[in-house]
């Protein structure tokens, strides 16, 4: 298991989806256009947010491989995704994969693939996975969305948001299971290494911004922030405990927005 749960999954769909760079995925539909069918591997899927983001707007017919390490979410991730249809109306077929990605064997699959995607991943693996990936991808198009990249704001500005968003940052370089994160570093690794690859790599911004009509997730997003700069013990607790109250204040009165900067990432090969 993860530790990534489901009801988190749904609470950021909406906001991933509005964020996603919608001329990458036209990039991306116009490289794969013409083939005969295509082979897309989705890593890290989750409950199978990037497979309903995808499958509308890319042409099939479309053989998806899911591939996570959480039984549950991938279930649903299948369940999900064989209600789909293409861009062109036929539906998806769809096989899943129980595999942690911080193990050897998942690339295996990769060269068959027309495409190699991902959505909120690239932040929790460490160097050796994109190094794997760009190796055994040769060939593929990598799509990577919404990586965080340390871009981070609360409107209005506080006295101590600089050093919590600091503290986050820190922590976002932890282990997730794959040894020690990228976390914002993660999409600047992977240009230069797919770049090394033979690919082509463009990176376009995918930023979050949740203010009042998306008050559950500004409250979930505002509480794990607190949790992970409590770990990182970077700021005293008490000083913590009256920044996230100023925010909840904020929050209640409908008059917060918060920032979280992403970007989303296309390598084609050259
Ligand atoms: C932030 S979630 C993103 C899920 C989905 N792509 C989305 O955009 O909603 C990260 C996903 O990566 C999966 N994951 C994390 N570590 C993994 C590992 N070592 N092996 C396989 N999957 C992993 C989690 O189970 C989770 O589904």
């Amino acid at each position: 298991m993860s530790g990534f749960s489901a009801s988190w999954l749904a609470l950021r769909e909406p906001a991933d989806r509005t964020a996603r760079n919608a001329g990458l995925l036209d990039q991306l539909a116009g490289a794969l256009a013409g083939r005969e069918s295509l082979a897309i591997i989705d890593l890290g899927t989750g409950s199978g947010a990037n497979v309903r983001a995808l499958a509308p707007l890319l042409p099939g017919p479309q053989n998806w491989l899911l591939v996570d390490n959480d039984p549950l979410l991938l279930a649903s991730a299948q369940g999900s995704a064989g209600m789909l249809r293409d861009r062109d109306g036929r539906p998806l077929a769809v096989r899943t994969v129980l595999h942690d990605l911080a193990q050897p064997g998942w690339q295996d699959a990769l060269a068959a693939a027309d495409l190699v995607t991902m959505s909120a991943l690239l932040d929790l693996v460490s160097t050796d996975f994109i190094v794997r990936l760009a190796r055994a991808a040769k060939g593929a198009a990598i799509h990577a969305a919404l990586t965080v990249d340390g871009r981070m704001a609360c409107l209005p500005d506080d006295p101590l948001d600089e050093a919590v968003f600091a503290a986050f940052r820190h922590h976002m370089q932890g282990d997730k299971g794959f040894g020690p994160s990228l976390g914002t570093n993660a999409a600047e690794a992977a240009v230069r290494h797919f770049e090394a690859g033979g690919y082509e790599v463009t990176l376009a911004p995918a930023d979050w911004r949740v203010g009042d009509d998306q008050p559950e997730l500004r409250a979930a997003l505002l509480e794990s922030w607190v949790e992970a700069v409590r770990e990182t013990r970077l700021i005293d607790e008490a000083d913590l405990l009256r920044w996230a109250r100023r925010r909840e204040v904020e929050a209640a009165g409908d008059s917060l927005e918060v920032r979280v900067g992403h970007v989303d990432l296309l390598a084609l090969p050259r």
